[in-house]
């Protein structure tokens, strides 16, 4: 059965960037199911063979290797453009009947069943309006066809606005309809964690407080904030990246084998480990975290005068319970980094006694690294001997990298996969209510902590190193370090 994809925000950067090079590549593949409409709309003027011929040139650049231009002509042929403003109710009248006109069985007979997905590409202040209208307008009933919504992030700007944006969705859709993106659970590497943590059995004994000493997670990014201060002054890190894709990273390592691999339990396990997570209360704000800026943020375009917006954060959160109780999760992000990483690494317990006299320094303990970008893969750090010596030891790696293993083809991009999945209605790789919910809960008293007048510190780093030494020296005195080492494999 075909169905459709209706794109708000058509004339957006995400659609021609990102929504439709992968909805494209999807169909190069033979994926997405035949016939499948891909609807544009935006309040821009444009005919269908204007927009298409606008996305022919971005998709040759954003989706290079898998263009070509006799598989666009037949991609094209179900791209359609209707122009429609999300603040206008009559609109959305004339986006269901453009919507019925287009949708024909192969007699050409109004289809029967086919669904819908309706990708919000908007600004986040327009979701509340355009879900309210789509309800009005009878779009949201699935009585002839699924009816879906994908929403971007950000989902709300803290706990209060998320709950009142849930309320709204849910009086025009139902959970189970309901798509909130976050993109990095759409990463390969992501999901293998999945793979390594559950198809595997030797990683399992060890993956808890009895061998874990902590872990860190780590989003690094070498870009600064370019031209989106007027967004980024507001949110910060820990709006930006913390509440969403850090979390989702934590949740996914911390998380119980669920029952099967079903959406419903995949995402009961991810936030039973978000009502683990300890609470920050008084001196934890000072103590567990630290704050930071890059030297130079204040001189960016739009930045306001003596902004005190954070770049950097770490923060130090538990989860307590039976199987991480006392383990630190050591979360950091920050834009203007030393290069691209995202990474998780689990290092183990140092071992508890050590045998050979000719050590100069104990082992610093096993590692396993988990490189989520830029090169996927994971290595293992394990102790050998250093060849012609005494019993003294060394680091060594075993690497395993996702791209050796992809036949060379390029890894998907997360879009494609997260497409998919809302057309197959597997809502997996999806955040929940609740779980948003409870992910602003953790990170809205830091926030506020941060604002008060007894915030700690806030660093300023240089670009192009690992954030505020104060990091480093924070991890010093809880006797670790940061894995500061990227990229681990390329
Ligand atoms: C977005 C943030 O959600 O993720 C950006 O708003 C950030 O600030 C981006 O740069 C990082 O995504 P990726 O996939 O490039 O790691």
């Amino acid at each position: 059965m075909a169905d459709s994809i209706v794109i708000f925000g058509a004339s957006g950067d995400l659609t021609s960037r990102k929504l439709i090079p992968a909805l494209f590549q999807l169909f190069v593949k033979g994926r997405l199911p035949e016939g499948s409409r891909i609807i544009g709309v935006s309040r821009s003027a444009f005919e269908h063979e204007q927009w298409r011929d606008s996305l022919r040139e971005t998709t040759a650049q954003y989706a290079a290797d898998a263009f070509d231009n006799e598989k666009w002509a037949a991609f094209s042929e179900n791209v359609f453009y209707q122009r429609g403003d999300i603040t206008i109710p009559d609109d959305f009248i004339s986006l269901g009947k453009f919507l019925d006109s287009i949708e024909l069985d192969e007699s050409g007979s109004p289809c029967a069943e086919c669904g819908r997905v309706y990708y919000l590409s908007t600004m986040p202040q327009l979701y509340e309006t355009a879900i309210q209208n789509l309800g009005d307008a009878g779009l949201s009933n699935d009585s002839n066809g699924f009816r879906r919504v994908i929403i971007e992030k950000p989902f709300g700007t803290d706990l209060t606005t998320a709950q009142a944006l849930n309320q709204s969705i849910h009086s025009s859709f139902r959970e189970d309809q309901i798509y909130r993106i976050d993109h990095y659970l759409g990463k390969e590497t992501v999901q293998n964690i999945f793979a390594l943590r559950f198809a595997n059995s030797i990683f399992e004994p060890v993956w808890n407080r009895n061998y874990v000493d902590h872990v860190q997670i780590t989003v690094a990014e070498e870009v600064v904030i370019g031209r989106r201060a007027g967004y980024y002054d507001t949110s910060g890190i820990l709006r930006d990246m913390f509440q969403n894709h850090l979390l989702q990273l934590m949740m996914i390592t911390a998380m119980e084998p669920p029952a099967s691999y079903d959406a419903a339990l995949v995402r009961d396990e991810k936030v039973k480990v978000l009502h683990g997570v300890r609470k920050m209360t008084g001196g934890d704000f000072a103590s567990d975290t630290v704050r930071g800026q890059y030297e130079g943020y204040l001189d960016e375009e739009g930045v306001p005068v003596g902004s005190s917006t954070e770049t950097f954060a770490t923060l130090k959160l538990y989860c307590d319970n039976w199987r991480w109780q006392g383990v630190p999760f050591y979360l950091r992000s920050g834009k203007g980094m030393s290069c691209r990483t995202t990474q998780i690494v689990i290092q183990f317990k140092q071992v508890p006694y050590i045998l050979f006299d000719d050590m100069p320094k104990a082992p610093i303990g096993n590692r396993l690294v988990i490189q989520v970008q830029p090169a996927e893969g994971i290595q293992m750090h394990f102790e050998t001997k250093v060849p012609d010596s005494e019993m003294r030891t060394r680091t060594s790696t075993l690497d395993f990298s996702f791209q050796g293993t992809s036949g060379g083809r390029s890894l998907p991009d997360a879009y494609q996969r997260l497409l998919l999945d809302a057309l197959n209605g597997d809502a997996s790789l999806f955040a929940r209510s609740d779980e948003v919910e409870l992910a602003w809960g953790i990170i809205d008293p830091i926030i506020a902590a941060w604002k008060s007048p007894a915030a700690p510190a806030l660093h300023q780093y240089q670009t192009g190193l690992w954030g505020p030494e104060e990091a480093s020296e924070w991890m010093q005195q809880q006797h670790r370090e940061w894995f500061d080492v990227c990229p681990v494999l390329r």
